[in-house]
């Protein structure tokens, strides 16, 4: 009944003539059909700096350290042996000089600006984008400034031009706001284009949610212990929404974004086919620090292979569309490819 329903001059044969084995049998015609492709080339290496003289390490990322200015610039010239083409610098700003409105964050001499410029001295041909936000700089842990209750949205903004003019005046080269504030792209471009940084693009987290994923890295940059349980959910996305996110993109491209993020990354991956499928535009996930965690952890109790689950979770990126992936797992997965 089924067999004779196919037309066989259109329809591709079926078994027994056609068995898809047949392509998988061996390593080297498994690599002939092979349809993505992973490479150093893929990948951008977030890197968390402190203000101190060695490094620490963060109890929630093991292997990840925050890194002193030294062991920076050290790390910043093995990425670009490794062919990664771009590090993004988070920073751990001393306690001391958090404001409830992160005022740090435009500070001409702050730790983003004196690492940018020690990069930019030491090693060439490599890009460095910065994040743009106020939790690094704000003593309540959120990414804008608090009016009666809430982040505000315009108030922010004023804050986050001065904070992006700031690092693309230290050196930056990609400036990658992630406040998720409405507006701020378009605002943020017409100020670096007025102060002549034309040539410094904007990679948007443009559909950013409220993640559980995000819980190591609030350790690492210290902004856990201040945010406490409140959350950002007026401003980072509903983990239920899947359209709202082509419309945060939609909007991210119209106000001037070079590029775009989905973030988290694994958890999303819907979200990422559907931003590449409708908008092509360059397209990048954030590997964030829970799922760095999640299989950082398996691997220390013996219960995943950590290098072939981490080329496995980068490649499922690949395949639903992503042009690049930032992953803290940039460096060994450079080294394994
Ligand atoms: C800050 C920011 C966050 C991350 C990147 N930029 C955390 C947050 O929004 O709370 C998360 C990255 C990660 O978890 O690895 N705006």
């Amino acid at each position: 009944m089924f067999e004779s329903s196919l037309d066989s001059d259109t329809m591709p044969g079926m078994y027994p003539q056609t068995r898809l084995r047949r392509l998988r049998s061996e390593a080297w015609s498994r690599d002939l059909v092979r349809e993505n492709l992973l490479t150093p080339k893929d990948l951008i290496w977030p890197i968390f700096i402190n203000d101190g003289y060695s490094d620490e390490d963060i109890p929630s990322m093991p292997g990840v350290k925050r890194l002193c200015l030294d062991s920076l610039v050290s790390s910043v010239s093995r990425a670009k042996k490794l062919g990664i083409p771009v590090v993004a610098l988070f920073p751990a700003t001393p306690s001391k000089l958090k404001t409830p409105d992160g005022e740090e964050s435009f500070n001409p001499d702050n730790l983003m600006c004196r690492a940018v410029k020690a990069i930019k001295q030491e090693v060439s041909d490599i890009g460095v984008l910065g994040d743009v936000a106020l939790d690094p700089y704000t003593d309540h842990g959120h990414d804008g400034v608090i009016r009666d209750g809430d982040v505000a949205n315009d108030e922010t903004i004023e804050v986050l031009i001065r904070q992006a003019l700031n690092q693309a005046e230290a050196g930056f080269d990609i400036i990658a706001p992630s406040d998720m504030m409405d507006g701020r792209v378009g605002e943020i471009r017409q100020a670096l284009d007025e102060s002549g940084f034309t040539r410094v693009q904007i990679m948007a987290y443009s559909a950013k949610y409220a993640s559980g994923f995000y819980g190591p890295f609030r350790d690492a940059v210290g902004s856990s212990g201040s945010l406490g349980k409140k959350g950002k959910h007026t401003y980072q996305m509903d983990p239920a929404n899947g359209n709202e996110a082509l419309r945060e993109v939609e909007l991210d491209i119209a106000e001037g974004a070079d590029s775009v993020m989905v973030k988290p990354g694994l958890a999303y991956l819907d979200i990422v086919y559907r931003v590449k499928e409708t908008f092509k535009m360059p397209t990048f996930v954030y590997q964030v620090s829970g799922e760095y965690a999640m299989i950082k952890a398996a691997a220390q109790n013996g219960w995943l292979d950590e290098k072939r689950c981490m080329l496995e979770s980068l490649i499922a990126f690949k395949r639903a569309g992503a042009d690049g992936v930032l992953t803290y797992y940039a460096p060994m997965a450079a080294e394994s490819l």
